[in-house]
């Protein structure tokens, strides 16, 4: 079992937190703040136990170099309108972090840049991560990015080397409903596939098609001519624009996934119907949502970036929606429930 922040006394500690603050931006405007809002848990939690300092690391984007487009500074921002006490300093170590943590006092938030400025994030660099955790004298190491355990960087592997690793409460929440629906899940299990990429899904269709009783593909995967075979459905109609460009899941494959969706104990749901940004072509999508939402009797979980943006969406006008897990991990949701073993996750303190 992996340890959480439940597990370890923070009273008074300086605590570094890895959260995942890669957040859609159009210019500096978050357009989806879900990852901002499921880390909130975790540093409230900090804050009543008493941590002393809390010191928020993460990243943004994939930039080369220092980008300020990129600039956490975003993020402390719409942090800062959560939370009381957020302060942001735009660098990662050196003097003016060592001065702004010194100014921190009873649960004060203080959130570094973005760790993708500097080479060592990526190179999974023991130096500098030493380097940020001297700086800030952080006793602790809560991790509660999910959404990029499932890559080795300095800031959820090589970061192990030098400090206990927790789990933060949003990694908790995420890998608990996670592992049991891909491990232990009640049948009958239906997985809905949508999108583009076809070659991301791959590795959780093939896990499914051993564990599942139904695989649904729709969205773009499907309009170009995905095959199915055995107990994978593929969507067999499908709305069209004037050109014949085959944009969302037609009436009759859409009954068809209905009754799937009403008979499924279990329901894991990746990648969108349809081009569902065009509300002309956002049906099949939203009768999905709706479905799975006001199931009471199963296990829901809704990941990767769209869709689980669509159902946050439809969620703020329709507040009898609930599902078991909005999840905030894109390729790390998909690695897990795929099987794959997540470096970040690894390094966790066990009991
Ligand atoms: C994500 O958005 O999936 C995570 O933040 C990881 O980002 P990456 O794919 O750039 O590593």
């Amino acid at each position: 079992m992996y340890q959480t922040i439940r597990d370890v006394d923070v009273k008074g500690k300086t605590i570094l937190v890895r959260v995942d603050y890669n957040v859609p931006l159009d210019g500096d405007k978050i357009t989806d703040d879900l990852r901002v809002r499921a880390s909130l848990p975790t540093l409230e939690y900090l804050r009543a136990a008493g941590a002393e300092k809390i010191i928020v690391i993460s990243h943004l984007g994939r930039p080369e170099g220092k980008d300020e487009s990129l600039s956490l500074g975003i993020v402390a921002k719409a942090l800062g309108k959560m939370l009381p006490d957020v302060a942001f300093v735009s660098e990662v170590d050196g003097k003016e972090v060592k001065e702004a943590v010194a100014r921190l006092k009873n649960g004060g938030i203080l959130m570094l840049e973005n760790l993708r400025f500097y080479s060592g994030e990526k190179a999974n660099s023991s130096d500098f991560i030493q380097s940020i955790i001297e700086t800030t004298g952080a006793e602790i190491y809560v991790q509660d990015g999910f959404a990029v355990v499932h890559r080795a960087h300095a800031s959820t592997d090589a970061v192990a080397k030098f400090l206990p690793v927790y789990m933060g409460l949003l990694l908790e929440k995420e890998i608990t409903n996670l592992e049991k629906v891909a491990n232990d899940p009640e049948k009958p299990v239906l997985l809905i596939i949508g999108g583009s990429k076809v070659e991301d899904k791959k590795p959780l269709i093939e896990k499914f098609m051993r564990s599942a009783d139904r695989i649904v593909v729709g969205g773009k995967i499907a309009a170009d001519g995905y095959e199915g075979k055995g107990n994978i459905y593929v969507a067999e109609d499908f709305d069209e624009d004037s050109a014949g460009a085959k944009l969302d899941v037609g009436p009759l494959s859409m009954a068809k996934i209905a009754g799937f969706i009403t008979d499924a104990k279990t329901i894991i749901w990746n990648g969108l119907l349809g081009k569902a940004e065009d509300p002309a072509y956002a049906t099949a999508s939203t009768i999905t949502a709706e479905m799975i939402g006001e199931k009471e009797d199963a296990e829901t979980v809704i990941c990767g970036g769209d869709t689980t943006g669509f159902v946050e969406n439809l969620m703020k006008d329709h507040s009898n929606l609930k599902y078991s897990l909005v999840s905030t991990g894109g390729g790390a949701a998909l690695e897990l429930l795929a099987g794959k073993r997540l470096p970040g996750l690894e390094v966790i303190k066990k009991n």
